[in-house]
């Protein structure tokens, strides 16, 4: 069984093959993407026509070369998956459609998954696969959730963000340090010259006893420091407010997963989505978990953002499942805004 993986949701495009056979975790076979980030530069944030033009202009290229690069067939795809929401609508019009007349040219059924399960079970591409149940923390640029996640599709929300996402919180901040889109990663480079004490920022909801999130004050922290430092604002002080705004979004994430761990009373924490590349949040994780008997798994670190791996191996565990519902008859629909606890 191979399933076709098709992610649009945002601004990457993302195409991979993954081989579902036998009774083992699903293999990868190959995979490629294409990022817009260079594109969307220059306004300073994603576009959301763009996007979707330049999806359209990748998704079958890149089809090609993951089946060029796994030594595959397009009559060997048994399945296609394709992100069904949440996102822009028009990129994730591209991918269904797209997925949606691949399948119906190789008379093949096609299965919708939400982007949020693809980052959630993303650490199963990797060598060493988590066992449930575990916690997840979900950090995107759209998302902050803690989840309880018993089985493939068994996911209990336990928090999430009541305002900002931390990818957002990343994003936002960056920009106020004039760095480009999309800050998080530009930030997180910055931050490594800079002394994370010498402003203090806030952590909202940091004593809340819940495990729940808000990042919008912290950007408003950031501006009124950007704005009272003015023009003379020098090279080690945009370092040190980098490196305080990294740490106190951290130092959030970090004592909310504890307590979700410590709550939920598991042992293994998932960290998923783009903002669990960031060094920092990987180094505090390690260290807090390992003092607690906890262990920690992350997707590899390019299959952290937004990828069509993780589509197909979501696709995959649902159908092995037992819960995925096929769809045969050509029609489809596009969910901008899904929730992931009621899919
Ligand atoms: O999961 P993702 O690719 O897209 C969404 O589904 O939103 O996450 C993108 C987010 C952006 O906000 C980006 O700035 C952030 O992840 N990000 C990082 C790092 N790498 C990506 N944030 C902090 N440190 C990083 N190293
Ligand atoms: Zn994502």
């Amino acid at each position: 069984m191979r399933v076709l993986g098709i992610e649009s949701s945002c601004d990457e495009t993302g195409v991979a093959l993954v081989d579902a056979s036998g009774a083992g975790t699903p293999r990868l076979l190959a995979h490629a993407l294409h990022s817009q980030i260079a594109m969307h530069q220059a306004y300073g944030g994603v576009v959301p026509e763009l996007a979707s033009r330049d999806h359209i202009r990748r998704v079958l290229p890149l089809t090609r070369e993951v089946m060029q690069q796994a030594g595959c067939r397009l009559q060997d795809i048994d399945l296609v998956a394709y992100t069904q929401g949440p996102g822009l609508a028009g990129a994730l019009l591209v991918g269904a459609g797209v997925a949606v007349s691949l399948a119906a040219a190789l008379e093949r059924p096609t299965l919708a998954v939400h982007h949020l399960e693809g980052h959630l079970l993303s650490p199963f591409l990797s060598a060493d696969p988590p066992e449930f149940p575990f916690v997840a923390l979900l950090v995107s640029g759209g998302h902050t959730q803690l989840m309880r996640v018993d089985g493939v599709g068994v996911y209990e929300l336990l928090g999430e963000t009541i305002d900002d996402a931390a990818g957002e919180a990343f994003d936002k901040s960056a920009k106020l340090l004039g760095l480009p889109y999309p800050g998080g990663p530009h930030l997180a480079r910055l931050a490594e010259q800079g002394d994370p004490t010498a402003f203090a920022l806030p952590r909202p909801l940091l004593h809340s006893g819940k495990p729940d999130f808000s990042f919008a004050g912290l950007k408003t922290a950031v501006l009124t420091q950007v704005r009272r430092l003015g023009e003379g604002i020098t090279d080690a002080q945009r370092a040190d407010l980098a490196a305080s705004t990294q740490a106190a979004i951290v130092e959030v994430l970090v004592k909310k997963s504890l307590l979700a761990l410590k709550e939920s009373g598991l042992r293994r924490l998932v960290v998923a989505g783009g903002v669990g590349a960031n060094k920092r949040l990987r180094e505090q994780l390690d260290a807090q978990c390992a003092r607690r008997g906890v262990r920690v798994h992350y997707p590899e670190l390019h299959l952290c953002t937004d990828n069509g791996a993780m589509i197909a191996m979501a696709a995959a565990l649902r159908l092995r499942a037992g819960l995925a519902r096929t769809e045969t008859s050509g029609a489809f629909e596009v969910r901008p805004r899904w929730d992931l606890a009621a899919a």
